[in-house]
């Protein structure tokens, strides 16, 4: 599906009107909210004033768009409402609006409801839309980073936490559909700067069926309501009353599912000699990394061919092969020059006449190496070695998918197999020792545990 231009840029995505009832249902039926005023900051054509003028039907609802059209098509079919009078429809951006000045006109409880526009500031910079807050601060990041922590965010992340800015010192509600990821993201920022102000819950959606978008989705709402819990409530679905977990605090980091963390909590600790490691980092891999070929030679990157000794030569498997389990035999092999950080690389030339040339003749290549942490090393330095890297077993994860599995790493023709930099590890002496850490971190309590800590981790099928 082709997007238009203004449908990416203004994140634009109409709610259909019974998943608008549903979640407006909702707000008054199980969460008891009853507002003196509405406000939908980003309306479209109206769904969720539409739902509004039903629920609530006393209350003083508002809501502004920043697209003409479709503030005149939500005016005419609210017109047809017994208590339209209560609604008030304006074209306006969300980002020109003086929002204090506004709010500054009302009292009472407030509902900001919702689906605030489907867009990253990323996007917005490719597009080269202005549709984003304050364009200096965005440009120069100060503004945005000191709000979400981060210089790429979803626009509808910064709205929520303009939102929650709003209920400081008056109550109220929020409830948006937005991404799940924005949804939790929002929760820890208002944990850590409002304390227990506000209660959250989460309601996942089918987003693939109501937008026909492959992204995780839900109605998140935040509440100035007294409350007993500070966790976030995640159900299932808008209906059912499914609780799938408890989304909360623990120990300085906000965790999935906050029961199972706290079964399994005494796993956690430190023991000395099992250290997770990150594979080699050498950031040249067109020289650095060779294919065999015909007759014994190695081609690298750049295709070209070398006949090159195998001392420093050992096999390789990258994060996609250990993805993907591909780890019996190798595609390629690794120019490992050191054994620890920083050791001399100059003993190459006496050891393995071939490979030491080998690496002149790329000198310059691998002396532009723009990270700092080559400067001032012996020339073909690599990093992330150690005695660790040549013990012959180890059990690795890569840290490119979002799944729990682990991989016995055995050596391939009697050589400890090197792993790169986005890979962590653990190594071992023997093998049996290897597949005993392997069933412990495959057991129940430790995937259980792991899985507590960790958002968005599909569990292999
Ligand atoms: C995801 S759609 C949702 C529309 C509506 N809230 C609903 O639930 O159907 C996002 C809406 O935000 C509007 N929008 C985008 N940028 C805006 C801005 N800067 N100010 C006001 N509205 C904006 C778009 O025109 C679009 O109607």
């Amino acid at each position: 599906m082709v997007k238009s231009l203004d449908k990416w840029q203004f994140g634009d995505f109409q709610t259909p009107n019974e998943l608008a009832k549903c979640a407006t249902r909702l707000l008054r039926k199980k969460h008891g909210i009853s507002p003196d005023l509405v406000i939908e900051p980003t309306c479209g054509k109206g769904a969720f004033l539409r739902a509004s003028l039903s629920e609530f039907e006393c209350s003083k609802i508002i809501g502004f768009d920043i697209n003409e059209k479709y503030v005149e098509k939500a005016k005419e079919t609210l017109s047809k409402y017994p208590n339209s009078e209560n609604v008030t429809v304006l074209t306006e951006d969300f980002f020109g609006i003086d929002w204090d000045f506004f709010l500054a006109n009302f009292s009472g409880y407030i509902l900001v409801i919702g689906n605030p526009p489907w867009v990253t500031s990323s996007e917005l910079s490719i597009l080269n839309s202005k549709n984003l807050p304050s364009k200096s601060n965005f440009q120069n990041r100060r503004g945005i980073d000191a709000i979400t922590g981060s210089g790429n965010f979803d626009i509808s992340e910064w709205m929520l936490l303009k939102h929650a800015e709003w209920l400081t010192k008056r109550e109220g509600t929020i409830a948006l559909l937005c991404k799940y990821s924005v949804a939790r993201k929002v929760f820890r920022q208002i944990r850590k700067r409002s304390g227990n102000r506000f209660s959250a819950s989460i309601y996942l959606i089918d987003a693939k069926a109501f937008f026909g978008a492959s992204v995780e989705a839900c109605f998140f709402i935040l509440s100035t309501n007294s409350h007993t819990n500070s966790d976030c409530v995640v159900y299932k679905d808008l209906i059912s009353d499914q609780i799938l977990y408890l989304i909360g605090e623990r120990d300085g980091f906000i965790l999935k599912d906050t029961a199972k963390y706290e079964k399994w909590k005494h796993l956690l600790g430190q023991d000395m000699r099992y250290t997770w490691r990150s594979g080699i980092k050498h950031d040249c891999s067109k020289v650095m990394e060779l294919e065999q070929v015909e007759n014994g030679l190695f081609q690298n990157g750049m295709h070209q061919k070398y006949s090159l000794e195998t001392d420093y030569l050992y096999p390789l498997l990258k994060s996609s092969d250990i993805g993907n389990g591909r780890i019996n035999t190798c595609r390629k092999f690794v120019l490992v020059t050191q054994k620890t950080i920083g050791s001399d690389t100059s003993i190459i030339k006496d050891k393995a006449l071939n490979t030491w040339q080998y690496l002149l003749e790329h000198d310059v290549l691998l002396s532009r190496r723009k990270s700092s942490i080559y400067k001032d090393k012996p020339p073909y330095s690599i990093f992330g070695v150690g005695e660790y890297s040549f013990k012959k077993w180890k059990i690795a994860i890569s840290g490119f998918y979002k799944r729990l599995n682990f991989w016995l790493v055995k050596p391939i023709d009697n050589k400890p197999v090197m792993l790169d930099d986005t890979v962590n590890f653990l190594s071992f002496d023997t093998e049996n020792e290897a597949n005993f850490i392997l069933s412990l971190l495959n057991s129940k309590p430790s995937l259980e545990f792991l899985e507590s800590m960790i958002f968005g981790m599909k569990k292999d099928q």
